[in-house]
Formats: C-alpha cells, structure tokens, sequence
C-alpha cells in the first residue's frame, strides 16, 4: 500500500485539492449525501418487501452497521433527494470528511463568502468564522450548504443509473434483464474504471470473486484513495459487498502509452471481453484527446465488450450561467481560482451526439442507448421531474460487435 509518512507522498496527497483532481472530491461529497438519504429511508421501511436483492444485502448492511451509529447525520438536509435514486456509499463520508477535503471545503466556502462580501477587510475573521462553522458541525452540512441543490441531484441520479448498468450488465448479467444489452452468454469479468475518482464501486457493487476491477487516475488521487481506505477498512466496520480483485493504478490518461502498458502489466487482459466506465472524464479532454482515448479503449477492447461513456450536452454552459451553482463562482474568469467548485474554463469538450463520435473513434462499438436526466427520473422515479434538465450530461452505453 505504500508509505504516506514520508515528505514525498504528502505532497503528493495534499495536491489532490488542486486542479482537476479536486474534483473527485466533490462527487464523493453527493454520494456521501445520497447515502445519509439512502440510511434514513432504510430505517423507515427496514423491511421493505418491493427491494431488490443488492438494494436488501446494502440495507441489511447498513442495519447492522457500526456506520450507521457514528455517521449518520440526523439533521443533515437530505429531503430534496427522492429515495428512489439515492445509493449506499459509506467510503464517500470518510472522503468528505477527511481533513484534506475540508480544506478545500473552506477554500470554497471562503471564495463563495468572500465574493458575497461587501468589504473585504474582514478576510481573516471570516476564514475563522467558517473553519469553526464547518468543524463545530458535521461537514456534510457545509458541504450540502456549498453544493447547489441540482448539483447534488445529478450526482446523486448519475451514480444511481451507472451503479444500475453496471449491475445490470456486469454483475448479474440477466439475460431477461432489459437494461442488460450482453448477447453473449459470456459474463464480463473484467472492469476498468477511467478516471475513478473516489468511486468505490470496486468495494460496495457485488462483483464476484471471479471479476477483476481495474481503477486508474491521476497519482494524487490514487493516493489519497487508498490513504483514507486504508484508515477506514482498518477502523471502521465498513465490509465490502464486492469479492473482486481491485488494482488501483495512478496514471496519466493523456498519456495512452503509459496507462496500456501499466494495465496490462497488472493483468488485464485484452483477449477477453471488458466493461469501460469513463463517468466525469472527457468534458476536461480536448476534442483529439477525447478521440484518442476512444481510440485506445477499442484496440484494448474484445469483442462483447461495453463502454459506459458519459459526456456532457453543450448546453450545460448556459445551465451554468443560471441556476446550476448557486451563483457562486460567477467571477471565475476573473480570479482565474482553479479550485473553486465549477471552473468553466476546465470543460473543453461537449456534444450533442455522443453516438456519432463512439461509432466514429471507439471502432466496432455500437450504441445501444443514451440517457440522459430525464431518462433516471423515468426509470426510477417513474416520472420526470419539471426542474429535471435535459441537455446537461448523456450517458451512452455501447458494445463492441
Ligand atoms: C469529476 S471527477 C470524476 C471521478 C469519478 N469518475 C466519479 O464520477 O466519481 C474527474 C476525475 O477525472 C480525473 N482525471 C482528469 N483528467 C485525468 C487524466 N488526464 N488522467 C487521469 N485522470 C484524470 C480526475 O483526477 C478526477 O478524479
């Protein structure tokens, strides 16, 4: 696992809240949210007879668990999330609330406090006043408090419907499933995560033993991924669901040469089939990066195999401009402050038709089907939600022939 005492590594780690990795950090913040909803609702309906298999073993779980009694957030704002698409994510608190994480957390809530400010003059009392408000009270607060409400939802309903696919395509692998597109009676045992963040799908989805799961992103975060797991699967009574193998790679995914080779040398196996999941990825890559990377996942790619590709509709910048942050980080481009929550300059590459480009760049994948918000709302909600957008993120799902 690696020695994160020495001067090294804790560089290494503290740059997890700078650029593009701190990003992962906010995602991990609405799953942490989702999953307080997710523990609420269990309590309420513990014997829910309408709950699907790995909906029970994740309640039984949480019944029975240590985390419940020391994590849950009784008073914790979590009422705008319908309980139908929230998840159980119970590494996603620790990730929040990890003092590296607050830093950043107070780094945000500073910028947004500060720009609401008349007088700046005060700077110093109120970086005082807000350390003490977030570590008098539980981060998640500060965290649903910084997060606007949208972007909670569409994290939390993101994480729903790929935890469902994966499921669906990967775990049981149903053939009478209709989420499931797999004709091959061959399961998929193979599962690498592109830019994996603080998703710990590899811990909480009931892969088999048989499943090997492959994780890559940037050093920093690799790092403090397995710092923080290391403390919490060692502490705290937070038992995996998953019997894969998990291999946590730290690597640059612009760089194609490296990350293949650095796969491959870790086992995976480009003969049999595989599940690509690139979820909050090519929105940072520029348009050739993004086709490159297509690219290098097809000549990996067997046939059978499956790529998850979410990308975002050009339209979410207008989205942005509007209602999407609170109005927080409106003068980003001034500031030019690359650690507020939404830099708009870091979003390079959007399209309306995420189809198109896997057909051209992903070569012999075919698109079985794109949702998009609306589409979650319909599948577990059962009905659209008025507010729920429609041109902000697209998730296509495709197979190689
Ligand atoms: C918005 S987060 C998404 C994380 C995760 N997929 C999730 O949804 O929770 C974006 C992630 O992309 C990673 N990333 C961005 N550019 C990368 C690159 N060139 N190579 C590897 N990872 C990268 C960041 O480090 C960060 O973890």
């Amino acid at each position: 696992m690696g020695d994160y005492n020495n001067n090294n590594n804790n560089t290494i780690i503290n740059s997890v809240i700078k650029g593009v990795a701190r990003t992962s950090i906010y995602v991990a913040a609405t799953r942490a949210i989702s999953t307080n909803k997710f523990i609420r609702q269990s309590r309420v309906d513990d014997d829910d007879d309408d709950a699907d298999h790995h909906k029970q073993q994740q309640q039984q779980q949480v019944l029975s668990n240590y985390f419940v009694d020391h994590f849950y957030v009784d008073d914790l704002d979590d009422s705008f999330l319908d309980k139908n698409v929230t998840v159980y994510d119970p590494y996603a608190y620790f990730f929040s609330t990890h003092p590296q994480s607050v830093e950043l957390l107070i780094n945000n809530l500073l910028t947004v406090a500060t720009a609401e400010e008349e007088e700046e003059d005060n700077n110093k009392s109120l970086n005082e006043s807000i350390r003490e408000t977030v570590t008098n009270y539980n981060p998640l607060h500060s965290w649903r408090h910084l997060m606007s409400t949208n972007a909670m939802l569409r994290g939390a309903k993101r994480t729903k419907l790929i935890d469902q696919l994966v499921l669906d395509n990967v775990v049981n692998n149903n053939q009478n499933n209709q989420n499931n597109q797999n004709n091959n009676n061959e399961k998929i045992k193979q599962v690498v995560v592109l830019a994996s963040g603080l998703d710990t799908r590899h811990l909480r989805l009931p892969f088999d033993s048989d499943t090997k799961v492959f994780e890559i992103d940037l050093e920093q975060v690799i790092a403090y991924k397995r710092l923080i797991l290391d403390q919490v699967t060692s502490h705290y009574i937070t038992k995996p669901i998953s019997q894969s193998t998990n291999t946590l790679l730290a690597a640059d995914l612009l760089d194609s040469k490296h990350w293949t080779s650095l796969l491959e040398s870790n086992g995976f196996n480009r003969s049999i089939p595989t599940f690509w999941l690139a979820e909050g990825l090519v929105m940072y890559f520029t348009e050739q990066q993004v086709h490159q990377l297509l690219s290098t996942i097809s000549d990996l790619s067997s046939p059978h195999s499956q790529l998850l590709l979410h990308t975002l509709h050009p339209k979410v910048e207008e989205r942005l401009d509007n209602t999407d942050i609170n109005n927080h980080n409106q003068d980003n481009n001034q500031n030019n402050n690359n650690n507020n929550i939404i830099n708009k300059n870091e979003f390079k590459y959007s399209t309306t038709d995420p189809e198109s480009l896997i057909m051209k760049y992903a070569k012999s994948f075919q698109p079985i089907k794109t949702y998009n918000y609306q589409d979650i709302d319909q599948m577990f909600i059962g009905q659209v939600s008025q507010d729920t957008p429609l041109e902000t993120s697209q998730f296509t799902l495709s197979i190689k022939k």
